[in-house]
Order: C-alpha cells, then structure tokens, then sequence
C-alpha cells in the first residue's frame, strides 16, 4: 500500500493560533510537515525556525514575500490577525494550496464570497476553524439530532458565556477592543456556525439587541490610576485587577479549580495559586519552570513568563491598563441574536461578557426530546431526555485540554483529510460563510432596529 507522503505545509501569520497551535501541531504529526513561515516579527519568526527546523529562506517577513517566490507547498494555515484573512487565503489559492483558515473568514460579506468563489474555482479546500464543530459535546449533540432521538428539532437556545477577566483581556485591553470587528463576528461566529449546523438549514431571519459596554470611564471607580500597578486604591476587590490576573493568574487558576479533577487532585486545585507561587521559588530550576505559564493569554503579555517581566509589561504597555479608563474600547457587554432558520427552527443566542467562567450552554427541543450541555473551561456534559420514556442519560466527555472542548485535534484530522482527497467533514468556506452572512444580518438589525431578511 502506498504511504500518503506528508502534507507541506506553509504557516502564514507565526503566533498564537498559527505557531503555537496549529503549527505545533502539525509539526509533530506524522502526517504533515512545516515547510516555511511568513511573519513580520523578527522574534516570533526565529522563534518559528528553530522551532520547526526550517531551512535558510523558508521563513519571509510577509505573505507578499511568500507570494513572491511560492515554496513547494500543499497547504497554508492562514493564521493572521482578524482584518488580513482574505488576501493570503486568495493568495495561496493562487498557488494552488490547500488552506485551514482562522475564523472570521473576512470581514464582510463581498470577501466572503471572493474566498467562497476562489476556492470552488481551484478545486481546492479552505476549511474555516469552526473548531467548536469538532468539539466532544457538539460533535455528539449533531449526531443526537441527526440521528432523530429529539424528533423534529423545535427550538435551540445557546448562550456563549464569556468570563470578566477574558473579556478584559481580549476585547477591552486587547487587540480586539474596537467593534470595527464585531465581537459577535470576530467570536460568536463559532456559535452562529453551530446554530446554523445544528438547525441544518440557513437563516430566513434574523433580529438582534446590543447592550454597550460598562466598562468606560464614566464607569470607572473614584481614583482609579490609569494603571493597576500605579498605587490603585481598587486593587484588592476590583475583578479586573490586572497584576491580580497576569502575575498571579488568579481568574485561570481559580477556573481551573473549578473542574471536576480525579480523587488524588481534587485536594490541590483549589490551592493551585498557592501550589504555584510556592513552586516559583523553589530552588530547583527545573520546578520554577513547571510554574511558567507558557500558555495564552500570558503569550500576548510578555514572551518571558517570569513575574519580574510580567510586571514590567503591565507598567508599561496596554495590558496595564485600568480596564475602565482603555477609553479606546467599544465591544458591548452583550448581544442577543434571534434567527427563524428556512426549515423552521427557531434558535435564540446570548453572548455576555461578565461571566464567572468562560462557558457555553445549549439546549435543544424536540418533538421525541430535550437535549441540554454545557461547556465550561476544559469540562463538557450533554444530557439527553426521551419524552415518551423519562429515559435520561448523561454523557461526560474527556477534558478539552486545547481550551475548545477537545475540537482541535479532529479540526486538524479532518483538514488532512480534506487535502488529501478524503472525505473531510471540514467546515468549507461555503458552510462558514451561512455564519458569517448570519452575524452581519445581526449587527445591521441591532444598529436599524429592525428584523433582516436573508432570503436570496
Ligand atoms: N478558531 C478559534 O477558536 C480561534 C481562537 C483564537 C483566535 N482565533 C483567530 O486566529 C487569528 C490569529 O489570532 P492570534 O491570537 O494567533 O493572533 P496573533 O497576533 O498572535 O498572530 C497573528 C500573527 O500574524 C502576523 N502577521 C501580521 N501581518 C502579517 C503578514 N503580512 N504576513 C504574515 N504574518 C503577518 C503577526 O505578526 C502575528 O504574529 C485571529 O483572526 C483570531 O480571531 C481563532
């Protein structure tokens, strides 16, 4: 039997999601190999060369370099920042690559059609990182509605749960913080894709409400600094403390507490801040090493985990910053979306940002039954209830190290799957772009007034 030769892959965009995610991951899978890099970064892309052992010249500055003079490659991971999706996804289509595509696809609904169209005109697969499709409960509760145990599917609600401290760090500090790029296309569009998958038919219409953020100056506790590190007389009670959050981790690890650990563990996790700050002055080198958090979102802080360089990054640069005086940020602090689906299902969504813990709840109705999950932090559970019987069964799903329910892993399978020929189950740009055409249908009904028909 022929062994199917490794997949060459090119990773366009070297950070969080394109090095340390996908191109990690397929630099130790068997079945693809990095070939080269485009990153602008000096650090990030010697850091990408080393790391995947690339030869002189495979690594460039831009994908305009890369374009330039293509490697011989099968596939790129388009993993750039949200704005620059669309010209390297057509790029590399122009050179005849396959590509995995970072969510959103693009920012409105023209380029979403130029990158639908360009790839169905190449013959060639973009598959967009809905990687909650994947994911141990989603996966499982498509499979319940497909297999017909609820009947006919009457109404989903979904609610995507976004904790205090991750909004503060993505979408009020962070890069993210303006509604140029909406919040529900830039993060719920993993929802409205699972909305769309779970209804099986695309949106007829679509109503929406936004409530604007709280966190703005007017807000903002009397003599509150423009830095947490400048003396703020808030800082013992404030949840958005930010020496609280990076140097101490405390929101992450008092998250990770909250799982349902096995029998020998369940004693340390709610201790792990202590456990940590304890192993940080250990006089083994390689034990201050293991409490290094190497991991999002310490990443977008400072390259060097130690609390001395921590601490410095939040004096001097936006990660300090009072999370009510950024001034610059303009997310809301939620959005519900309302869709009638042409099938007839109605599904319902919530997207808040001031959350205990990052999580998303479902429930779907049926006429046979009632399925009801939850994701939260790394744990998972769906429940299903037949009417006629009472029968319930409660699944638990294995811990979703990856931070997205366990999806990864399988995005990735079924990405290679795709290049090579295979029938893939990969999200395509076509399927992605329903959610995308859903979140711009929402974002002109929230700002109109008005209910949008998305009929054709
Ligand atoms: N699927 C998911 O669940 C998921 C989760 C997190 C982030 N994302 C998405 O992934 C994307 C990347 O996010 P990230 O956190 O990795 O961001 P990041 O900022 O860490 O990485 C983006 C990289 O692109 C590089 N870049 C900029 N211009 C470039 C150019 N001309 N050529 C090549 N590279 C260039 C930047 O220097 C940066 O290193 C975003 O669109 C984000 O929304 C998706």
């Amino acid at each position: 039997m022929a062994v199917a030769r490794p997949v060459r892959v090119v990773i366009i965009g070297a950070g969080e999601r394109g090095a340390n995610v996908y191109g990690a991951r397929l630099h130790t899978d068997p079945r693809a190999t990095v070939v080269a890099v485009a990153e602008p970064d000096d650090d990030r892309r010697a850091h990408a060369v080393e790391r995947f052992g690339l030869g002189d010249g495979a690594a460039v500055r831009s994908w305009d370099d890369l374009f330039a003079a293509p490697p011989d490659a099968d596939a790129a991971v388009v993993a750039t920042g949200d704005a620059h999706h669309v010209e390297p996804t057509l790029g590399a289509l122009a050179a005849g690559w396959h590509v995995l595509l970072e969510k959103p696809m693009a920012l409105d609904d023209a380029d979403c059609r130029r990158i639908v169209e360009a790839s169905e005109a190449a013959e060639r697969t973009v598959a967009v990182c809905h990687v909650y499709r994947t994911s141990h409960l989603f996966s499982r509760l498509h499979e319940v509605i497909t297999s017909g145990q609820l009947g006919n599917v009457v109404s989903i609600q979904l609610s995507e749960n976004v904790a205090y401290w991750h909004h503060a760090h993505s979408y009020v500090r962070g890069l993210t913080r303006s509604s140029r790029v909406p919040m529900l296309l830039q993060k719920s569009c993993h929802d409205l894709d699972l909305l769309a998958w779970l209804a099986g038919a695309p949106a007829r219409r679509v109503t929406s409400l936004v409530r604007p953020t709280e966190l703005t100056e007017a807000n903002a506790p009397p003599g509150a600094p423009e830095r947490c590190t400048d003396g703020c007389p808030h800082q013992p009670t404030c949840p958005y403390d930010a020496v609280a959050m990076y140097v101490r981790l405390e929101p992450m690890l008092r998250d990770l507490g909250q799982h349902r650990w096995p029998p020998g563990l369940r004693a340390v996790a709610p201790a792990l801040g202590k456990v940590r700050s304890m192993a940080q002055d250990a006089p083994l080198a390689s034990v201050r090493r293991a409490a290094e958090w190497r991991r999002w979102p310490l990443t977008a802080v400072s390259d060097d985990p130690s609390p001395e360089a921590v601490t410095e990054a939040l004096r001097t640069t936006r990660w300090g910053r009072c999370a009510w005086r950024v001034g610059d940020n303009d997310q809301p602090s939620a959005q519900t979306v309302d869709i009638e689906f042409t099938n007839g299902v109605l599904a319902s969504f919530t997207l808040q940002t001031t959350s205990h813990r990052s999580m998303r709840q479902v429930r779907v109705d049926g006429t046979r039954g009632t399925a009801m999950g939850e994701l939260a932090g790394l744990e998972s559970w769906l429940e299903v209830t037949d009417h006629r019987s009472g029968r319930r069964r409660r699944q638990r799903f294995p811990l979703g190290t990856d931070g997205h329910g366990g999806g990864e892993a399988p995005l990735v399978d079924a990405f290679l799957a795709g290049v090579n020929g295979d029938d893939d189950g990969a999200t395509s740009a076509r399927e992605a772009w329903e959610s995308h055409r859903i979140a711009f249908a929402a974002m002109a009904a929230a700002s109109e007034g008005r209910a949008v028909d998305l009929q054709r």
